[in-house]
């Protein structure tokens, strides 16, 4: 779908608040967004480019499940059934995104942001990079990538990623950076699958897309984005990155990053630039949301009926997991604690629950900790294991930490008072109480 015909749709509804008065794209666009979240914002009218940008589009769980009309808690079934049932897109001859084809590039003319004061330069952060092997084909990810000259970047791209495997091995990697996206490219392009599946027919099984071939890479790209970059990412040319904010929220280190030659520019003739705070909400559902069904297959591979699974804003939508189990056997907690490790390798804390705790509310969490809890039988240390790279705490370069378990499932026995909360009686209020 072309994400202006969404941001129609929302500004039809009168969810879509609009900037009409001329903004600048250093610090000023960033500096709303914020202070709007979590509400979606068009800026109409830029002071140093002749493009609109939109932000704040897909910042919750609702947000995605409405972009596909379910239920947030259908997202975590309906992303693992488009990865197993994932499909291959049609393929178009004209495309969207190639309306208008660039003579020359020139990165001063997009609208790419400078998010904060402290920032190495202005970045590109919502950007789906497709790239190719050619023994894995093609796949997608996510790098962030800040401008350092009229047609270079130099791009974070973190050891273990698909695209970091494909420059260990090519040295030189095509790739196109696609800005301006809706959430099945969005959702699929985070997903991490074993290596050697395009995230794009993933994408195409969450609803159905159309894919296009770029104009000077082999690469087949989401036909209805708004905006490509199309070049080349160099392994041994290398660049001072950053700073910039990452995921936790706290800023990241200048690390000496591959450059990106930027080599074409393509677009949709009315094209809007896809804002993406780091950071912000935006970041962390796009980051944490497609490990929940990995998490939920790895428990349910030991075992354990599993209910839900969160990965929860307040550990920065990465660190920290709640599971939510029906509990059958004394050993359950444990083996979801392990299911969920495994299901996603950088979680640092895992609380496992039981059916009666809703796992999206933090007191009721605190509740069950406290209620249930004994930290002599029901807290599962893990020392010095290979963590997350973006938690501040953990050992730099190597990023070892030490992984907790606390398992608050009460004892399927009870031996002295009850595990449930007490229920009061259920009045008609109507009875009682005058209009
Ligand atoms: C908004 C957003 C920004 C991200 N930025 C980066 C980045 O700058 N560098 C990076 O290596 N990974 C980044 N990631 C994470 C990966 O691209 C992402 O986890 C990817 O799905 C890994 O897929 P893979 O297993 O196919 O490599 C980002 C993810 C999101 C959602």
């Amino acid at each position: 779908m072309i994400l202006e015909d969404y941001i129609k749709k929302l500004a039809t509804q009168g969810i879509l608040k609009t900037v009409r008065k001329p903004i600048s794209k250093d610090l000023e666009i960033a500096g709303v967004l914020k202070a709007l979240e979590p509400t979606p914002v068009l800026f109409q009218s830029l002071k140093e480019s002749a493009y609109r940008v939109v932000g704040n589009l897909f910042c919750t769980k609702t947000q995605i499940a409405d972009y596909f009309g379910i239920r947030p808690d259908q997202m975590i079934p309906t992303l693992a059934s488009a990865i197993e049932h994932r499909s291959p897109p049609e393929k178009a001859k004209t495309a969207p995104c190639q309306e208008v084809v660039e003579s020359t590039v020139d990165l001063n003319q997009l609208p790419i942001l400078m998010h904060n004061v402290i920032d190495g330069g202005p970045y590109i952060s919502s950007a789906v990079v497709v790239s190719a092997d050619p023994q894995y084909g093609q796949n997608l990810d996510f790098h962030r990538a800040m401008q350092i000259g009229k047609n270079h970047m130099v791009v974070r791209v973190v050891s273990g990623r698909d695209f970091h495997k494909f420059l260990e091995k090519n040295g030189e990697v095509d790739v196109a950076f696609c800005i301006g996206n809706t959430p099945e490219v969005l959702v699929a392009a985070a997903t991490s699958v074993e290596t050697g599946v395009d995230e794009l027919h993933i994408a195409n099984a969450l609803k159905p897309i159309k894919v296009t071939k770029a104009k000077s890479v082999d690469l087949m790209i989401p036909a209805d984005c708004e905006f490509v970059l199309e070049g080349r990412v160099f392994q041994k040319e290398r660049h001072s990155e950053g700073p910039f904010i990452d995921l936790t929220e706290t800023v990241d280190v200048v690390r000496q990053e591959p450059v990106f030659e930027v080599k074409k520019i393509t677009h949709r003739k009315t094209a809007i630039w896809q804002a993406l705070l780091p950071g912000r909400l935006e970041h962390k559902i796009l980051m944490g949301m497609p490990r929940e069904p990995t998490v939920y297959k790895k428990v349910k591979e030991r075992g354990v009926e599993v209910l839900d699974t969160s990965i929860t804003p307040g550990g920065a939508s990465w660190l920290h997991v709640a599971v939510k189990i029906r509990k059958k056997s004394p050993d359950d907690g444990l083996k979801a604690i392990e299911g969920a490790f495994a299901g996603h390798t950088s979680a640092k804390h895992v609380w496992v629950y039981d059916e009666d705790i809703d796992i999206y509310n933090e007191q009721e969490r605190e509740w069950a900790m406290a209620t249930r809890f004994q930290g002599d039988k029901s807290l599962h240390v893990k020392a010095r294991e290979p963590g997350s790279s973006l938690d501040p705490s953990a050992e730099p370069g190597t990023k070892m930490t030490t992984k907790i378990g606390f398992d608050c499932t009460k004892a399927l026995e009870t031996k002295g008072k009850g595990f449930e909360k007490a229920e009061f009686p259920k009045v008609d209020l109507k009875r009682f109480l005058e209009d």
